[in-house]
């Protein structure tokens, strides 16, 4: 694939890290993007507080399969604080950026974590919409 994409969104896009089907999760969340249609699930497995295991299955355009493999690579280690704190800004700027008018597709793993993390148990619900 050429084009718009800087390499690392071209890589995390022929190479997703972490796309799989998880057996056992301990959280499963699904986020849609009504316009384009786009999908992703989120499998996270924890242990206490610590996200030691993230997977994801999409049906999306490059940047948004390449923003939700980045995703799982960020995830796995953090606790549900920081992983509460991660937003789409975060994994853009980990993919080294997004070709203009694609930055919405990051969005999808955004949603994806705080949907998985809304149901968790001890979550205080959704984040504070930004400001
Ligand atoms: S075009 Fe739909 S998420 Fe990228």
């Amino acid at each position: 694939m050429s084009g718009p994409y800087n390499e690392t969104v071209r890589d995390h896009f022929e190479n997703p890290r972490h796309q799989w089907r998880m057996d056992q999760p301990t959280v499963v969340a699904d986020a849609h993007n009504p316009v384009c249609g786009d999908r992703v699930r989120l499998f996270l497995r924890l242990e206490g507080d610590t996200i030691k295991e993230a997977s994801f299955q999409a049906q999306g355009c490059p940047a948004s399969i390449a923003a939700s493999s980045m995703t799982t690579c960020i995830l796995e280690g953090k606790s549900l604080t920081e992983a509460r704190a991660l937003t789409n800004e975060d994994v853009e700027r980990a993919l080294g950026g997004l070709p203009p008018g694609k930055g919405h597709c990051s969005v999808l793993a955004e949603d994806a974590i705080h949907q998985a993390l809304r149901v968790l148990p001890g979550e205080a619900g959704p984040r504070a919409p930004k400001a």
